[in-house]
């Protein structure tokens, strides 16, 4: 089918579902223009548990659609790609989790919603790149913490609080790939453009940059800030939101591969396909999902 006709397709099925297409801001281009809310993964978050339409197509990758499922679970939750996971959401496990918990009895859990729904079962709280800092504010300063999965994010924690935190072996391999021989190409080609990252970069990427956040975080900096040039810190995608909502900036890629093969592959011809078979659908046995909800849940009375 023609690009057109998918389109119209999936705007008409959107109409007989009564669903509602959210995507993230790494999504392609095509999928973020034909969405109805584009946003990190707090505003999914979000968005799942207060959106009123009886189904959710979660474009992202499997930890956004299961955290959508978890604080929505009478809800139809499609994930239109099955492959769709994250690999450093794979790097923790319920039964290693559990196991780390046992060296640190007492301890408090704090979960990057990267995470699977196991996971955050054994987990006491939740957190995205957006409120972490604020997450682990919210814990009393005699309990250690312990973080999963990214010891990236981990380390900036850590440093925006002051609190010392078990960080797990965790990370995101397309923000680690990040190197600061990277930086100093970019810097040498650009050098008036400031250096925006996503905390999921390295611990020396971040105390070189100009700005650290969260994606949401990173498209208000750019929108707001005077300055006209940006080395972009984080994943590919999100250069087309920059461009839609700040067209006037140049936005400079930090590393050209800068790319989450997972994140890409959505296309609209995959949406329209789950939109008419409606297939992979997400489920969360039930006993997993109360647990994880209350991790979730805490995570959004705090932000
Ligand atoms: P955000 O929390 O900025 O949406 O990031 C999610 C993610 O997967 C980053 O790699
Ligand atoms: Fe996971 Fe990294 Fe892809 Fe985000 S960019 S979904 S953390 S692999």
């Amino acid at each position: 089918m023609l690009k057109d006709n998918l389109r119209e397709y999936i705007i008409a099925r959107k109409k007989e579902l009564n669903a509602v297409i959210m995507a993230h801001y790494y999504q392609p281009a095509e999928i973020q223009d034909i969405a109805d809310l584009v946003g990190d993964s707090l505003q999914l978050a979000r968005q799942a548990a207060e959106n009123p339409a009886q189904v959710i197509i979660c474009c992202g990758v499997k930890f956004m659609a299961e955290s959508a499922k978890i604080l929505s679970p009478d809800k139809t939750v499609i994930l239109p790609s099955s492959e769709a996971g994250c690999p450093m959401a794979d790097m923790a496990t319920a039964e290693a989790l559990r196991q780390k918990k046992g060296e640190y009895p007492g301890a408090v859990v704090v979960s990057y919603v990267n995470t699977s729904a196991e996971v955050k079962a054994e987990s006491d709280i939740c957190c995205t790149s957006s409120n972490a800092v604020q997450v682990v504010r919210s814990i009393p300063e005699d309990k250690v913490i312990i973080f999963v999965p990214d010891k990236n994010l981990g380390r900036f924690v850590q440093g925006q609080t002051g609190r010392e935190m078990v960080l797990w072996d965790g990370y995101c391999p397309i923000h680690d790939k990040l190197s600061l021989e990277d930086i100093k190409k970019a810097r040498k080609r650009h050098p008036s453009a400031l250096l925006a990252v996503h905390p999921e970069c390295r611990p020396e990427i971040s105390a070189m940059a100009d700005a650290v956040r969260s994606t949401a975080g990173l498209l208000e900096y750019i929108k707001n800030s005077e300055a006209q040039e940006f080395i972009l810190g984080t994943e590919a995608g999100f250069v087309h939101t920059l461009n839609k909502h700040c067209p006037d900036k140049k936005i400079y890629l930090a590393y050209e591969q800068f790319i989450c093969k997972d994140m890409k592959l959505i296309d609209l011809e995959k949406l329209a396909g789950a939109m008419e078979s409606r297939e992979n659908r997400i489920e969360v046995d039930s006993k997993i999902s109360g647990k994880a909800r209350e991790a979730l849940d805490r995570m959004l009375q705090i932000s």
